[in-house]
């Protein structure tokens, strides 16, 4: 179990804050043009993030075991159907396909960790960031390294198990980050030039840019930078103390998320304008962006490599949330060790990964539908498709199919709050995200 709420609250918030912050966040904002989009997915992670959050909370507290198990236990307990359990093996499988790709793009990271401290990009200008990037992704055996290097850390990491390794790191970790982000923020303000024009793309209102799949994407990104929908903060869930209120928890996770994703985004976006990049650049934006503010930083060489050190700490604290659900379930089904179960996961989904590697250059060619690659693919049909149907189903579970008594004792929340959750769960959340398919899809 965490040793407290807080210990809860920044394992949790290090699920949440990842790659999703700094590098998913502002790329896919850019794609679908700021504002507009920026408002769309700030009122999914309130509106229906929060209380679906709480939703997952409860159920893994109340099921204190792997989601898969805790399902199974809780749909026994209220004599529900038994195909809720569905949530759990659908998590599982969205958490590989994130996985997959995630580590791909921490490699990313750690090489750039390298790059910056060997004072590669001091003084370089958007040409050479852009050309960089290329040449990192082009090499297949370095994004694989990386890659395997991402994973093998996660594997190590998550076979200590909860507290052992989490909570000491995640405590340091979180605010070095936080620090650091401020640090940009105020430079990017003082020296780009350009930070009303990075405030105004993120935040005024320009509905024309954004179309139907655009509020999906929103709302996907919604649920991946919450880490909800999977089972992962239900795994976490189920190490919670008793006592800690739950509402208030989630709620001031996901405000902590809002304010790195937020703060990222005005790093980037002063940068991209001041440096006639392009705000639709796509997975690579943060890793042409922040090389340039590092580049013309005295010290930058330094504070860049310190960055994506954080970058790829925050992003292995998301990743053993990732692996726990299944290292969980594994454990329990198999009787076997933490560490066995790490490796297989990790194994898995490493060799999965192998295909969002090559997506960007052996495999580049290589398109499935809509010419999406098979980065693309595990990205898109992972976040836009399975954490939004798996955090719905969360919340019809814990709206309907759940004995009413387990959910009144586990949010202990006052009459009003508690019928204020309930009617999100059961009405708001469930007809926003089908809402939001419907429109996307057809
Ligand atoms: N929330 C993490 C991020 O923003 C990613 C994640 C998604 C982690 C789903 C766990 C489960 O980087």
């Amino acid at each position: 179990m965490w040793s407290s709420r807080l210990m809860f609250i920044m394992a949790a918030a290090g699920s949440a804050v990842g790659l999703g912050n700094i590098w998913r966040f502002p790329y896919i904002a850019g794609e679908n043009g700021g504002g507009a989009f920026v408002l769309v997915y700030l009122g999914c992670i309130f509106l229906i993030g929060v209380p679906i959050m709480a939703s997952e909370i409860l159920l893994g507290r109340a099921g204190r075991q792997s989601p898969i198990n805790a399902m199974r236990d809780l749909v026994a307990h209220s004599n529900a159907n038994p195909l809720w359990q569905a949530i759990g093996w659908m998590g599982a499988l969205a958490g590989f396909m994130i996985l997959s790709f995630y580590a791909v793009i921490a490699g990313w990271a750690m090489s750039y960790l390298f790059q910056m401290g060997s004072g590669a990009f001091t003084g370089a200008d958007a040409a050479q960031a852009t050309t960089a990037f290329d040449a990192l992704t082009d090499d297949v055996g370095a994004v694989v390294g990386w890659h395997t290097l991402f994973m093998a850390m996660t594997i190590a990491i998550a076979a200590r198990g909860v507290g052992a390794g989490l909570e000491s790191t995640v405590k340091i970790l979180m605010p070095a980050l936080f620090f650091l982000l401020v640090v940009l923020v105020i430079y990017s303000a003082v020296t780009s030039g350009k930070f009303t024009a990075g405030l105004s793309f993120l935040f005024s209102f320009n509905i024309e840019k954004l179309t139907w799949n655009g509020v999906l994407m929103a709302m996907g990104q919604a649920f991946f930078t919450l880490s909800l929908g999977m089972g992962a903060i239900m795994a976490y869930g189920a190490y919670m103390p008793k006592d800690t209120s739950i509402i208030s928890t989630a709620a001031t996770i996901a405000l902590l998320d809002t304010v790195v994703a937020l703060m990222s985004g005005m790093v980037i976006f002063p940068l991209v304008f001041a440096n006639g990049l392009e705000t639709a650049e796509g997975p690579g934006l943060m890793f042409v962006t922040l090389p340039l503010a590092f580049g013309q930083m005295t010290g930058g060489a330094f504070f860049g490599a310190v960055f994506f050190l954080l970058v790829t700490f925050a992003a292995i604290t998301s990743s053993i949330s990732l692996v726990e659900p299944a290292i969980a379930w594994l454990i329990e089904r198999l009787k076997t060790t933490r560490t066995k179960a790490a490796l297989v996961v990790g194994g898995l989904a490493w060799l999965m990964g192998l295909g969002s590697a090559f997506s960007f250059n052996v495999w580049e060619d290589l398109h499935f539908v809509n010419g999406m690659t098979f980065f693309d693919l595990m990205d898109y049909v992972s976040n836009n498709i399975l954490l939004p149907l798996g955090g719905v189903l969360i919340a019809l579970f814990a709206g309907w199919g759940i004995d009413q008594q387990i959910t009144r004792d586990q949010l202990a929340v006052s009459p009003g709050v508690y019928q204020i959750w309930r009617f999100v769960t059961r009405f708001i959340a469930p007809t926003a995200v089908f809402l939001v398919f419907l429109l996307a899809f057809f």
